[in-house]
């Protein structure tokens, strides 16, 4: 086992202690990253999050790192659709939105641990996370060829983790595979392992400019009743070398968090609260006039069911809450 990957960066190390309550340690905050440098711009689907360019990245995370920030996961977003292509070109461009993004937050924030999403559907033509055959159909290894020089383009240009979020088959040992080719053995591998096929993901899409131009993801996306599929994918991507596994989404498929983690205690385990979760609770939370109250319900019941690491919209506020309270949030 290649164990240096799983505690190369102090904040995986504190991870693997992790237990039932919040603190700072527990939260993965996820930035859209605009082609445009200076653009911070507000995203009309999902409420205080933005579109932001590199320029404004020091000054947007410099307040939060000061509060307790440990942890960004990175998603590009492109100004147009004409330099989308079929392989999805722009997803490893040298001077795109991500890798800028990786170099300089490296620099600027050097204890921040760097997660990047890894898909192609922000950077294909016809919006789908893999790369299709002339029927519309995927095929599978040319993704996960795409997939892997994606990753390790991320991971050349430091970034601590790398994340694919595509759901085709056996791409955590094709990644593993060309990490290693380059002599690699330190980046992480955090696998959107159990990915269902949800309609919580809309707001995400919007804010992204992702969706699928045509179809849907359901021939590679989980069915959303398929808590052993869930599972059976999850031991696919441990076998293949998965560092840290992922629930998505979080909030309705927590009996598939927990399952996970009673099977797995001994590995990693992240969900995330995705756009569609955000939303819903962000609008309950604001209309019951019990803001704080409602969001931390919501991410106390990801721990309680067994989730080691929360993605949430809801970092920011939260380290608020935390640095108020001693560095600790409780039932
Ligand atoms: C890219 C990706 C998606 C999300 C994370 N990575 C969209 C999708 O699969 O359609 C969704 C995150 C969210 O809704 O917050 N594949
Ligand atoms: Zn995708």
């Amino acid at each position: 086992m290649n164990h240096m990957s799983k505690i190369s960066h102090s904040v995986l190390r504190r991870w693997q202690n992790s237990n039932s309550r919040l603190t700072s340690d527990d939260f993965i905050l996820p930035l859209f990253i605009s082609e445009d440098e200076d653009s911070k711009e507000p995203i009309p689907s999902m409420p205080d999050m933005l579109r932001i360019g590199v320029n404004e990245l020091y000054e947007y995370i410099l307040p939060l790192s000061k509060i307790g920030l440990k942890s960004v996961l990175l998603f590009g977003v492109l100004n147009s659709d004409c330099s989308k292509d079929e392989t999805g070109a722009p997803a490893d461009d040298q001077v795109g939105p991500v890798v800028k993004a990786i170099i300089l937050l490296k620099e600027q924030f050097p204890q921040l641990l760097i997660c990047c999403d890894v898909c192609l559907c922000e950077y294909t033509s016809h919006g789908h996370c893999g790369i299709l055959n002339s029927d519309g159909t995927i095929n599978n290894a040319a993704s996960i060829r795409r997939i892997s020089e994606v990753a390790c383009t991320y991971a050349k240009a430091g970034a601590h983790v790398v994340a694919p979020s595509d759901m085709m088959d056996n791409r955590i040992g094709a990644i593993k595979t060309a990490l290693k080719l380059m002599g690699d053995n330190k980046t992480c591998i955090m696998s959107y392992s159990s990915k269902f096929s949800s309609s919580m993901y809309g707001p995400f899409r919007d804010a992204c400019k992702s969706g699928p131009q045509f179809g849907d993801r359901k021939t590679y996306q989980l069915p959303l009743g398929s808590s052993q599929l869930g599972q059976l994918t999850t031991e696919r991507d441990i076998e293949e070398g998965a560092d840290i596994v992922m629930v998505k989404p979080g909030m309705f498929y927590l009996d598939v968090v927990n399952a996970i983690k009673s099977r797995h205690p001994n590995h990693l385990l992240a969900v995330y609260q995705v756009s569609g979760d955000y939303v819903m609770v962000h609008d309950y939370a604001t209309k019951s006039g019990n803001f704080k109250s409602i969001v931390c319900e919501s991410l106390f019941s990801m721990k309680r069911a067994g989730a080691d690491v929360i993605i949430s919209y809801f970092t920011p506020v939260v380290l608020k809450w935390l640095h108020e309270n001693g560095g600790i949030l409780t039932p």
